[in-house]
């Protein structure tokens, strides 16, 4: 069995209960992927699969077997940063770091998530077929991705430059 990490195939671990995040760090030495509260409630873990974000401490790696994961050594291309890799480093959205793989991954799946139109708990119009990145629905959707240093202020600024398009 096996699964894709940034681009590589790579077996998955003999034993079914290693979870995605102790593959990435553990196994495959990619250490991007934050461990958090290992619970579910921190956001640090937070990874893209097939483009949707999910959170890797609450996943066990075979149930993605065959399945794309994309982690934050995975965003950058030989041309450079992703942008909104960029905009992190022009807004300080981060102090230490620590939370910031997993607010750029989330909000990369939340972007996708506007483009298909999946609704929110403050969706005003659930028919709508892409969805305005409001500053009610920001703080909404990224809600689940905390920052203990407080950097929220640059997170949020430089999200919505990233995807201005989306922004009302
Ligand atoms: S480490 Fe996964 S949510 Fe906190
Ligand atoms: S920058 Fe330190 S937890 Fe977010």
């Amino acid at each position: 069995m096996t699964i894709a990490v940034n681009g590589t195939i790579v077996s998955l671990p003999d034993d079914p209960r290693v979870s995605l995040l102790d593959l990435l760090r553990e196994h495959l030495h990619l250490p991007g992927t934050k461990k958090g509260c290992n619970q579910g409630a921190c956001g640090a873990c937070t990874v893209l699969a097939d483009g949707e974000r999910i959170l890797s401490c609450l996943a066990l790696a075979v149930q993605y077997e065959g399945r794309a994961i994309t982690t934050v050594e995975g965003l950058a291309t030989d041309e450079g940063l992703h942008p909104l890799q960029a905009a992190f480093i022009e807004h300080d959205g981060f102090q230490c770091g620590y939370c910031t793989p997993g607010q750029i991954c989330s909000a990369i799946g939340m972007a996708d998530e506007l483009r298909r139109g999946v609704p929110s708990h403050v969706t005003r119009d659930l028919a709508a077929p892409v969805i305005a990145l409001t500053h009610d629905e920001l703080r909404e959707r990224m809600s689940g991705n905390l920052c203990r240093c407080g950097a929220h202020n640059g997170i949020v600024e430089a999200i919505a430059e990233t995807f201005a398009e989306l922004v009302p």
